[in-house]
């Protein structure tokens, strides 16, 4: 067993949940063979030899593998939760008992529970940060700096991490370097558009099992997520209405074929709103007041803010569970508002997140990240990098592959002329 600065192994729900976590990391595991070469290759060559590692991250079978590859590799691994309600509890105790990765992560755990885990991950005095929304990076930097010197870097999945990173870089205190996952393009064109549209309407129907055909479904935000969730309603039949803020995107919405309009204006109009905007309050108490009788409402985006609960809750005169993860609010005006996913990621709280397809590539980019931190140690400037252009093309590469599909090579003729400049009309 890795000594660990980490007393207490592990702190899950149950740990004779495990093999049934077994059963279904390994059948996710078959949709994951980018991670898996990654795997075998780390096994091998022990890029994490002597490296502490923290990963904040989704505890689902997705991330799982993330972390056996990283174990594999030869990292001393530490795994939390990077949200209250997306932990897969089966996950966590496969983890604990079969890999002894330590997790710190239960389903429902309060906020307290929460920010004690991050606190615990930075116990672990980590080399390297995994993170999924950037609460372990802005937590060291607040609380933590002794533990800076430590630091190899970090690594961000998520567009609301990156934007808090952006923060930090601009504020100066960001001295450590960071590595952008989610713009690389093997992850946000196909996680973010993809991953978010099919599994945010997937925790919808598993909270409801509302039909979505017919229905008009407002998106709030027409970033690669919003795209995925508008694309994938209209797929279902819905009619579907965008909301932004950024006019170049309302455009793109507009000639995708969407209505586009303020919220104020989509407000009475909409059966079910799903909010992917990473901002706050989007969602707010004028809106729930001009609402459907039984309007439904539900947030996609990183953290619980997009959707005002606590201005829902001062016009409640009663709040009832209706299903599981859906609440019913009786508002004084007589009509009802349902909230799906208390307002967190619904796609992880009432479902299981991105399909581990998409989940492949993601985790390949934070597998990939993490071993260039530990190649170029003591040579990157504190600041925020983009993946290198052959890693994400090397992962590109390996997904058709391993999806059989091949592609054309450019023919000499058409390298020389792409590189030169004298033929014209
Ligand atoms: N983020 C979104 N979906 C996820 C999944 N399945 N696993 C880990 N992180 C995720």
């Amino acid at each position: 067993m890795v000594a660990t600065p980490v007393e207490k192994k592990y702190e899950i729900k149950d740990i004779s949940l495990a093999p049934k976590g077994k059963q279904r990391i390994e059948w996710a595991g078959r949709e994951m063979p980018v991670l898996k070469q990654i795997r075998e290759r780390f096994a091998k060559e022990k890029p994490f030899a002597g490296i502490r590692l923290v990963a904040c991250c989704h505890v689902t079978t997705e991330t799982a593998h993330l972390a056996i590859a990283l174990k594999a590799g030869g990292a001393d691994a530490l795994l939390i939760a990077s949200n209250p309600l997306s932990t897969q509890d089966d996950v966590a105790a496969c983890l604990v008992a079969d890999y002894d990765i330590p997790v710190f992560a239960i389903k429902g755990e309060d906020n307290e529970t929460y920010h004690r885990h991050v606190q615990i991950a930075l116990d672990h005095k980590p080399n390297i940060i995994i993170d999924d929304g950037s609460d372990v990076v802005a937590t060291l930097v607040k609380e933590r700096k002794q533990q800076i010197a430590d630091i190899i870097g970090t690594t961000e999945e998520t567009t609301t991490g990156i934007v808090r990173l952006q923060a930090m870089f601009k504020d100066g205190v960001l001295s450590f370097p960071a590595m952008n996952v989610n713009d690389a393009e093997t992850k946000h064109f196909f996680d973010n558009r993809y991953g978010t549209g099919q599994s945010t309407l997937d925790g919808i129907i598993r909270a409801t099992n509302v039909l979505l055909a017919g229905k008009t479904i407002v998106v709030a935000g027409y970033g690669w997520c919003g795209k995925g969730v508008a694309m994938r309603a209209k797929g279902l039949g819905a009619d579907v209405i965008v909301t932004e803020i950024n006019p170049v995107r309302a455009i793109e919405a507009a000639m995708d074929g969407f209505r586009v309009m303020p919220m104020a204006e989509a407000a009475p109009q909409g059966d079910l709103f799903v909010t992917v905007t990473g901002n706050k309050h989007v969602i707010r108490a004028e809106h729930f007041e001009a609402m459907k009788d039984g309007a439904m409402v539900c947030n996609s985006g990183h953290f619980d803010i997009e959707i005002d609960l606590k201005s829902l809750g001062a016009k409640a005169t009663e709040v009832k569970e209706v299903r599981n993860f859906t609440q019913e609010y009786k508002l004084a005006n007589g009509k009802s508002i349902v909230v799906i996913g208390e307002g967190r990621l619904v796609n992880l709280a009432a479902a299981e997140g991105h399909p581990s397809a998409v989940m492949d590539m993601s985790f390949a980019n934070q597998a990939m990240a993490c071993e260039y931190l530990v190649k170029n140690k003591g040579k990157l400037e504190p600041r925020i990098y983009n993946i290198p252009e052959e890693i994400d093309r090397e992962i590109a590469r390996l997904k058709l592959q391993a999806m059989g599909i091949e592609i054309d090579a450019l023919t000499p003729e058409q390298i020389e002329y792409i590189n030169s400049w004298t033929a014209g009309t």
